[in-house]
């Protein structure tokens, strides 16, 4: 249980702890003389009356954060076992290099000779991402796993049309990340689901059923959703390069294998990576992470521009590709999140990117045998991640929604739940290699306790969570109408300064 209360004066809005004339800083008086804003403004330029900001000196700001930052489950508080999309521990020197000046400040548009280390850490970083995926070149462009996606099918595209031909569709297994069909259709392809076999993997017989030469490629995470290595990905790849297709592989679960196996050994043509997921950068979320694609030689021409090159001693931004798809983000991506994707690769070395794997897949084994008597595994255990089923449970009348509800009362965020869809009162569990094994007991003690108290006393889970500042929540409504209690309010900071 969370050890210290968060108290109800801390949940309130900034504007409430505002009161007039309060102040963080004392400004020193002005030793230039003041100019009417009239002279640096247009009228139109000008604000029609002052904003409303609250007035708080600086210790009340930091405790108003500080308390907000509680309300937050976060990895700096423990584990986040969001399985697919889970979150590692982010060292802090990561932030550290980030944070140097030399790469915070850099401008987008100083010239190369002004720039040579950024450019040097970006070269530095395709060069590691394309060893460590077995690719020939790759693109840091993409803000996220989402958008390495849609820059991947787009290059999927461009290489068909080349070819003087676009085909018309995408297989994607039933498993599949919801991404997947969504960037599909954004790219104008028709998405076809394959379904899974009994073992979680891609059923080879669905798949042949549905090739032709309108396949334009397959589109598979390996280790699938299921968490489950595609052990006959070889023989795929050869089917679907058989009618001319393009292999593309989600690289999300990438953390399972890296330093292991390489997809580009295993006939993948495209790939991305999410940076979040294997080297401790911030979650993009369709944002500002950090979603390279990595490609075969036949698919390098159509790469967005620029790409970073090395000539000689000198690192350049390559702009001459006539056949580049163009563009996915403004300037050269996001740079920070390539600056702490570099510092993760050098701090770990060779040696440590296999570790890594082995230690996230160790990680998801121990899990897995604490966890797989009172939650189900229908299809066995993962590597790195494991579908557990909270159907056991449902003669108790409790779902998988009130397991989830319930860990929260333990400090605990809570898995993946509902997805993926092949699997009934999903619980989708991927604790990474950051975690230690106090940790997973902790997690593991917090899950086996919430299914006994689902069968001696259900009635307490359904009604969890019970110590969080704001109990169950109307989900639809929320997402439909959101309560505006913790939006920006100053109308409700005049409330509190007229007390
Ligand atoms: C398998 C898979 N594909 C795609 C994505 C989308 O990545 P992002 O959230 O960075 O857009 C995720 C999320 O982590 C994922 O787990």
């Amino acid at each position: 249980m969370p050890g210290f209360p968060i108290r109800d004066d801390e949940q309130v809005l900034i504007f409430e702890r505002s009161r007039s004339g309060r102040r963080g800083t004392p400004m020193p008086p002005s030793d230039v003389p003041e100019r009417p804003l009239g002279e640096l403004l247009a009228p139109e330029q000008r604000r029609a009356a002052e904003p409303r900001l609250p007035e708080v000196p600086e210790h009340e700001v930091v405790r108003h954060y500080t308390a907000l930052s509680l309300l937050n489950h976060h990895v700096d508080r423990g584990l986040y076992p969001l399985g697919s999309c889970t979150m590692k521990y982010n060292p802090k020197v990561n932030e550290e290099v980030a944070r140097l000046p030399g790469f915070a400040g850099v401008h987008p548009f100083a010239p190369h000779h002004a720039a040579q280390g950024a450019l040097r850490l970006q070269y530095e970083l395709q060069e590691y991402l394309a060893e460590i995926s077995g690719m020939d070149a790759v693109t840091l462009q993409p803000a996220a796993g989402a958008h390495g996606e849609l820059s991947g099918v787009f290059l999927m595209r461009a290489y068909h049309k080349a070819r003087g031909k676009l085909r018309s569709r995408i297989l994607i297994p039933d498993s599949a990340h919801g991404t997947n069909p969504a960037t599909v259709a954004l790219a104008g392809y028709d998405s076809l689901t394959l379904r899974s076999n009994a073992e979680g993997l891609v059923d080879v017989d669905d798949l042949k059923a549905h090739l032709d030469d309108e396949v334009a490629g397959f589109m598979v995470t390996n280790p699938n959703t299921h968490g489950k290595f595609e052990r006959r990905i070889l023989e795929i790849a050869d089917l679907v390069h058989g009618v001319g297709g393009l292999m593309y592989m989600d690289g999300a679960n990438l953390n399972a294998i890296m330093g292991v196996t390489r997809p580009g050994d295993m006939g993948f043509d495209i790939l991305h990576f999410n940076t979040h997921k294997s080297f401790s950068t911030p979650h993009g979320g369709g944002g500002p992470g950090s979603g390279p694609v990595g490609v075969k030689a036949q698919v390098a021409p159509f790469l967005p521009v620029p790409v970073v090159r090395k000539e000689g001693a000198e690192y350049r931004l390559d702009w001459d590709r006539p056949q580049s798809i163009g563009k996915m983000h403004g300037f050269w991506g996001n740079f920070g999140v390539h600056v702490r994707a570099y510092a993760y690769i050098r701090s770990l070395g060779n040696t440590g990117i296999r570790e890594t794997a082995e230690a996230a897949v160790l990680n998801n084994a121990y899990l897995s045998a604490r966890l797989v008597g009172k939650y189900g595994l229908p299809y066995g255990r993962g590597l790195h991640e494991s579908v557990f089923s909270g159907s056991p449970l449902k003669r108790f009348g409790v779902r998988t929604l009130d397991v989830a509800k319930r860990l929260l009362d333990f400090g605990v965020h809570a898995p993946t739940i509902y997805f993926p869809l092949t699997v009934p009162e999903a619980l989708m569990i991927e604790p990474t290699e950051t975690e230690t094994r106090e940790e997973l007991d902790r997690f593991a003690d917090a899950l086996l306790a919430i299914a006994r108290e689902g069968e001696t006393d259900a009635e307490r889970l359904l009604a969890a969570p019970h110590t969080t500042p704001v109990g169950r929540l109307d989900e639809g409504r929320a997402a439909r109408q959101p309560d505006v209690r913790y939006t920006w309010a100053p109308a409700r900071a005049e409330t509190a300064a007229a007390r």
